[in-house]
């Protein structure tokens, strides 16, 4: 929204930049890093409160995703928050999903606080079926790590027609790649640790709706279940995402330039890229034995769990046993700011060659993979 009611409303590049600033004559142009938890009798205290910090974070990411916000220590704490907000019976979930949340959400159903139905996200027609008699439908767009689409507005509205509640994990698209409230969201959750810190600097979760009862329900989760940012965190949260428009812009050029180059290249079997925003999966020949070999050789582009930095990053995710189901040659590559050529001369100094996959074609072998507590992100 513009401020001038009689004006067009703003951009999004315009709202990263402007929303959550103080106002009035003299006022300093960002809101302090406010590091108190309790305040003089009259005030208030940080964990049922919040702070102008805190506040500041919340009015921008609420403006872009058009709704209002609420931070959380990180994106596990936002989604942890929903479970409690919303406290449902039946949640249809996806088979395949950043597998912190299918975790989170295995555990509740494990002490019977839940029944979860797995679904395959991109077949509507099952997540449909699957939301009759369901509480909430918790949709991931793009899945990570398998870069899966779900169709937002006809999953939210079998999810209205069920009378279940949609949550959208929007991480990988970020505030602005989609605006899932518009497609009848009831929370749209982001792991702002990613793309909206953009630095990998800090931990930071967001949750935003546009139902004022389910606001209540998340601030309450917030203060019972004290998942509470860092003062320190949500400002600088809110100085990436003051970026986030440029940023992803820079990696989206990168990313396209990259798609077309690998999907050119004999190592490459397969890349999976929704055909914006900066996240892609890569799926190397020569199975896991070829996807570890980029990453061992990679020097510009960083072997590291995280993403959505300024800095690229890469990882085979089927070494964690979370993720044992997806191709064990599959890396996901998160596209960063870098210059591209120099980007590309790393990957192809590392793909398999055609040489190599002609002396070895079955070369897919798996490697060990990482048990134990399994959220890497
Ligand atoms: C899609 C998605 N949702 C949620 C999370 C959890 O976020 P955090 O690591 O900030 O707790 C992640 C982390 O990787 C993620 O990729």
């Amino acid at each position: 929204m513009h401020p001038d009611p009689n004006r067009p409303p703003l951009s999004p590049s315009t709202i990263a930049v402007t929303a959550g600033r103080p106002s009035g004559a003299g006022a300093p142009l960002n809101h302090p890093i406010v590091m108190a938890s309790n305040f003089r009798e009259g005030g208030e205290y940080t964990r049922t409160h919040g702070t102008e910090t805190w506040a500041a974070l919340e009015e921008a990411v609420g403006a872009l995703e058009g709704g209002r916000a609420v931070s959380f220590a990180s994106g596990m704490a936002a989604a942890s928050a929903i479970v409690y907000a919303l406290a449902p019976k039946v949640v249809v979930a996806p088979t395949v999903s950043y597998m912190g949340v299918r975790a989170l959400l295995s555990e509740h159903q494990a002490v019977g606080h839940i029944e979860v139905r797995a679904v395959d996200i991109t077949d509507t027609v099952a997540v449909a079926a699957a939301a009759q008699g369901a509480d909430v439908v918790w949709v991931e767009t793009p899945t990570n790590p398998t870069m899966e689409t779900a169709d937002l507005a006809a999953i939210g509205a079998a999810a209205a027609s069920a009378g279940a509640r949609m949550v959208v994990d929007s991480t990988f698209a970020t505030p602005l790649g989609q605006q899932p409230l518009a497609h009848g969201a009831a929370i749209v959750l982001h792991s702002g640790t990613k793309f909206i810190g953009g630095h990998s600097d800090l931990l930071i979760g967001l949750c935003v709706t546009g139902d004022d009862a389910v606001y209540d329900r998340l601030i309450a989760a917030r203060t019972y279940q004290g998942g509470t940012p860092g003062s320190l965190e949500a400002f600088l949260a809110l100085r990436g995402l003051r970026t986030l428009p440029v940023r992803l812009a820079a990696m989206e050029r990168n990313a396209i330039t990259l798609v077309e180059r690998l999907r050119a290249h004999p190592g490459v079997a397969e890349v999976r890229y929704p055909g914006h925003g900066a996240m892609m999966a890569v799926i190397v020949r020569g199975g896991a034995a070829g996807a570890d070999a980029v990453c061992a050789g990679v020097q510009i582009v960083v072997p590291a769990t995280s993403l959505g930095g300024v800095e690229s990053t890469i990882e085979r995710r089927q070494k964690y046993a979370g993720d044992a189901h997806v191709d064990p040659g599959l890396l996901r590559f998160s596209v960063g700011i870098e210059d591209v050529d120099d980007l590309w001369a790393d990957l192809a100094a590392n793909l398999p060659t055609q040489q190599e996959i002609r002396r070895d074609p079955r070369q897919a072998m798996s490697s060990s993979r990482i048990a134990g507590v399994d959220s890497s992100p």
